[in-house]
């Protein structure tokens, strides 16, 4: 954060790379995003908090993360508070973030916190590293962000800003070293937190993927990919092979009592340990899927889609009022939930449409 009331030192600077380094301050000084995460000038922002939005943040856009940030902060105040929350109550608050592995480390991490640390992260990159969840770019941040500490801070905005700057031609993922150098040899030791945050406002503000506004970047004088004209163009990125399309089968259950049929995914692989309307295998080839148990199922009109990282998903959604002698037959392990609060059970995206469109094809909605 700013020092108190100073502004960032406007001299020249003897080593060019410390010049562009005050330069950008100066700039995040005057146009930083006000984000729930950052301290006002002179504030200060626990480590918990840091680490908490650094956690959300990894692959989910700022705009998504902020409501889940302050709900987290409000339901659980500090590392303790969240390594005695259930790990269920987690998931559910979590839901709709995606990559839900992240929400089960979140709080795998709390608990390493406070049982081994005493509720104190750690303040090295080292120390940081060694909890779950946290990988080589989250314990930079933290280091640099929660505790002031240089660090060298590469996320894909950096990626992108060092490409530019430095005009490196050659594609992503090959350069990433280069990348990561470039960017070690820009970053200064004073104000971590601000210089790491400023170049990730850059990136999401300024050296845009698409149509980068250079006219406003504190760094254009600078630029060798602005300077060569094809600052748009970089990073360069090896195309990817096209995302492979997955086919599967939902089955919406519902009993006389006006209840429907969730169940919790094993805990490990994708949406582990996310409540989930039972479905058949996901399969690249449509193959026959046997429904959970004998009923009269229709199949209800329409699709429901959802991207994933590595794969496209269609379910169709098949439904059936079942009868006491069927869901007996459905077993114990079944969470038999209140049509009116499935909305609130936390279910993962995918299962969240397809809740929807059972019930608005059904008519519960209408
Ligand atoms: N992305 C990851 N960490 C961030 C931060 N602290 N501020 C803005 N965007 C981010």
């Amino acid at each position: 954060m700013p020092p108190a009331k100073s502004r960032p030192s406007r001299k020249t600077a003897a080593n060019p790379h410390d010049q562009l380094g005050q330069d950008l301050l100066h700039w995040y000084d005057r146009h930083r995003r006000r984000l729930p995460w950052r301290a006002l000038p002179g504030g200060h922002v626990p480590p918990y908090a840091v680490w908490l939005s650094e956690i959300m943040l990894q692959q989910t856009t700022v705009t998504a993360v902020k409501p889940y940030f302050e709900k987290f902060l409000g339901l659980w105040p500090t590392v303790e508070d969240l390594a005695a929350a259930p790990v269920t109550d987690v998931m559910r608050e979590w839901a709709g973030l995606g990559y839900y592995a992240r929400a089960r480390n979140l709080h795998k991490c709390a608990g390493v916190v406070a049982a081994e640390h005493g509720g104190v992260f750690p303040e090295t990159e080292d120390g940081l590293r060694a909890l779950p969840g946290i990988g080589p770019y989250t314990a930079a941040a933290i280091t640099a962000i929660a505790f002031g500490k240089r660090a060298v801070v590469v996320d894909g905005n950096v990626e992108r800003v060092m490409a530019r700057m430095f005009k490196v031609t050659e594609p992503l993922p090959g350069c990433k070293e280069t990348l990561r150098a470039h960017a070690a040899d820009l970053t200064p030791e004073q104000r971590a937190g601000d210089y790491a945050q400023a170049v990730m406002d850059l990136g999401a503000t300024v050296c845009t993927p698409k149509s980068p506004a250079c006219v406003i970047c504190p760094w254009s004088h600078a630029c060798k990919a602005r300077k060569a004209g094809i600052a748009e163009t970089l990073p360069r990125k090896i195309k990817k092979a096209d995302v492979p399309l997955k086919r599967g089968i939902a089955y919406w259950m519902v009993r006389a009592d006006g209840c429907v049929a969730l169940t919790r995914r094993p805990p490990k692989g994708l949406l582990g340990g996310m409540l989930e309307i039972p479905s058949s295998a996901w399969l690249k080839q449509t193959a026959h899927s046997t429904p959970p148990v004998q009923a009269k199922w229709r199949a209800l009109p329409g699709i429901v889609m959802h991207t994933f990282t590595h794969f496209r998903l269609e379910l169709a959604v098949e439904a059936a009022d079942l009868t006491a002698a069927q869901v007996k037959k459905l077993g114990p392990d079944v969470i038999w939930t209140p049509l009116d609060e499935v909305g609130e059970a936390g279910l993962p995206s995918v299962m969240a449409k397809v809740a929807a469109h059972a019930m608005a094809s059904i008519g519960v909605l209408s």
